[in-house]
């Protein structure tokens, strides 16, 4: 990947507005979105405290994530989708089903589900586009614990 690989992040909860720090400290370009409005919004407070305690500028950061209204401005670019959504399977089959009409061709399509096999999420989806289907499975808090289990 390289290094300013765009990422959209899909749910800004507890592990998605961590996930979305992570790789914005990394200096990717992140678009950030949820379904609920109030939980995007209140996303970048989340981060700047995140990176205030952590002893950083929240300008280290919080430049790189655009919080974005709807999902198709948030993957339309994306080199890297990360869902983050509630862990149930028949929304996140209908997002992926999604990501592959609004996302470009080329981008991964990864999840973060706890314990949904990662083949059930992609059911649906033709056998090219469930190629670009990755678990990825990442500590909690995200942006403090360097360490996500991958699962093609
Ligand atoms: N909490 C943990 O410790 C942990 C650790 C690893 C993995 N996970 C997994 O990460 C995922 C998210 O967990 P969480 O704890 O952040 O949950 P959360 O409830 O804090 O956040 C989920 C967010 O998804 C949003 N959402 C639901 N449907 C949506 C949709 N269709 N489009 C956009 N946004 C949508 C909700 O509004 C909510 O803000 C789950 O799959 C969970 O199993 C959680």
């Amino acid at each position: 990947m390289s290094q300013k690989a765009r990422i959209a992040v899909i749910g800004a909860g507890l592990m998605g507005h961590g996930i979305a720090q992570a790789f914005a400290q990394a200096g990717h370009p992140v678009m950030l979105t949820d379904a609920d409005v109030d939980v995007l919004h209140s996303a970048p407070g989340c981060i700047e405290r995140n990176l205030i305690e952590m002893g950083l500028s929240p300008e280290s950061a919080l430049h790189n994530i655009s919080v974005q209204a709807d999902l198709t401005s948030a993957v339309e670019r994306a080199d890297l989708i990360v869902e983050a959504i509630s862990e149930r399977l028949e929304l996140k089959q209908r997002l992926f089903a999604n990501f592959v009409t609004m996302a470009p061709a080329h981008a991964i399509l990864a999840s973060n589900t706890s314990v949904i096999p990662i083949s059930e999420i992609a059911i649906g989806l033709s056998r090219a586009d469930r190629g670009r289907v990755l678990g990825t499975h990442w500590w909690n808090p995200p942006h403090l614990i360097p360490l996500v289990e991958s699962c093609p």
